[in-house]
């Protein structure tokens, strides 16, 4: 049987990769997993009474976009933290994570051609890997525009040749940014809706970390929108409670944008979707209002942050995560590249970090990621100082 060719040339996984890379190999140490970024910080204690009192939901199908309370509880965050009013009924769709909608969206909003020719949708590279899976199923190319230190962290999409420009139909912008940690700011945004606006696509924006920072809430793309007055149309984001509200396994976010390009995201998930069980959309409806529990987890990233500091003070190249809770550390001289860094670790320490390459592609140009590693700031404060550590020690020591 025949599978499709377009989906032929991915990469396997960034995990199923590094175990292949290092788990016949034994580790140095106790082993400690800096790879995944998925938060250990306690979510909200009162998620199991939510779930309690609205048991009766899982013996009903849910609404396909959430419920209308759930809908304008999103509404209502998103007036609070960007001052733009959103119409809950036609610009809100409740998703399982950013995950899905980042992969739906494209598919459901981006034209097969423009004008005549295959569409490309832009990404930054390195990036979190569906961008490129959902501009191929949208039938595009997928173009890897470096955001490397030479561009800020930051996609430099001003740069891309004007023929380019006019074959995108979408580009994606992560921002925080996974994995180099950089903050888009607003003027940056503002120049990326005026190229959208130019060469017409959407900017589908992952927000994502946007409730972790270490000084200044990040801009968000909706309030460039608004106070550039770009066509509501062009633009997305994508948030959830995974890294918000530490509730990765509640599957729980949302896509926001223009009532025309939400009507068709929300139209092909209800052929394609899977809703969001309802007692699960009674707990974000209530996290999506509470912002206490936020504040507090935004505390103990502050910790984290500057007992990392602490542990990196005076190492070249070092640099706190301006958003998100990851570290790019560039490979130390003596390891070939962010693999050959990886095994070290592990074999000398018992550490595991990501290979930064895992997260970007090769191009012309080079490979943007493959002289970084990647390190999730998750673990149990004292765990993390423990990993660190060893990592210093063994990397830049
Ligand atoms: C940049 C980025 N976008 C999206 C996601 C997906 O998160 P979720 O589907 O849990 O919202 C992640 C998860 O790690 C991520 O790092």
């Amino acid at each position: 049987m025949a599978f499709p060719e377009r989906f032929s040339n991915l990469p396997d996984y960034a995990f199923p990769r590094l175990r292949a890379l290092i788990d016949h190999l034994p580790a140095g140490g106790d082993p400690i997993a800096m790879t995944i970024g998925e938060p250990r910080h306690p979510f909200p204690d009162w998620v199991g009474e939510t779930i309690a009192a609205t048991l009766d939901g899982f013996g009903k199908y849910p609404p396909n976009e959430g419920t209308p309370e759930l809908r304008a509880a999103i509404a209502g965050w998103v007036q609070r933290r960007y001052g733009v009013t959103i119409d809950p009924a036609t610009q809100v769709c409740n998703v399982n994570g950013t995950r899905e909608a980042l992969f739906n969206a494209c598919i459901a909003t981006a034209p097969e051609l423009k004008h005549g020719k295959t569409p490309v949708v832009l990404m930054p590279n390195p990036f979190y890997q569906v961008y490129a899976v959902a501009a191929i199923a949208s039938g595009a190319e997928p173009v890897f525009v470096p955001a490397t230190a030479a561009t800020g962290f930051l996609p430099d999409y001003e740069a891309l040749p004007p023929e380019i420009l006019d074959r995108a139909t979408a580009a994606y912008i992560c921002s925080p940014a996974n994995p180099q940690g950089a903050i888009a700011p607003a003027d940056y945004l503002a120049r990326l809706m005026a190229l959208a606006e130019k060469h017409d696509f959407r900017v589908l924006a992952d927000e994502c970390y946007s409730e972790i920072y270490s000084a200044e809430p990040p801009p968000g793309a909706l309030a460039v929108m608004q106070a550039t007055g770009t066509d509501p149309e062009r633009v997305m984001i994508f948030n959830s409670l995974s890294k918000r509200s530490n509730l990765p396994g509640l599957r729980s976010g949302f896509v926001a944008g223009g009532p025309q390009a939400m009507a068709r995201v929300k139209q092909l998930r209800s052929y394609q979707g899977a809703p969001v069980p309802l007692p699960l959309q009674a707990v974000s409806r209530r996290a999506w209002d509470d912002e206490e529990h936020v504040r507090a987890n935004l505390a103990l990233y502050a910790s984290k942050f500057r007992m990392t500091a602490e542990v990196f003070a005076g190492i070249q190249g070092f640099q706190l995560p301006e958003g998100g809770f990851f570290l790019w550390l560039p490979v130390p001289e003596g390891c070939a590249d962010g693999e050959a860094a990886a095994v070290k670790l592990w074999t000398e320490t018992g550490v595991r970090v990501l290979p930064g390459a895992y997260l970007s592609r090769d191009t012309a140009a080079g490979n943007p990621g493959d002289q970084y590693i990647r390190v999730a700031l998750v673990a149990p404060e004292a765990e993390l100082k423990a990993g660190l550590t060893r990592l210093r020690d063994c990397l830049y020591g």
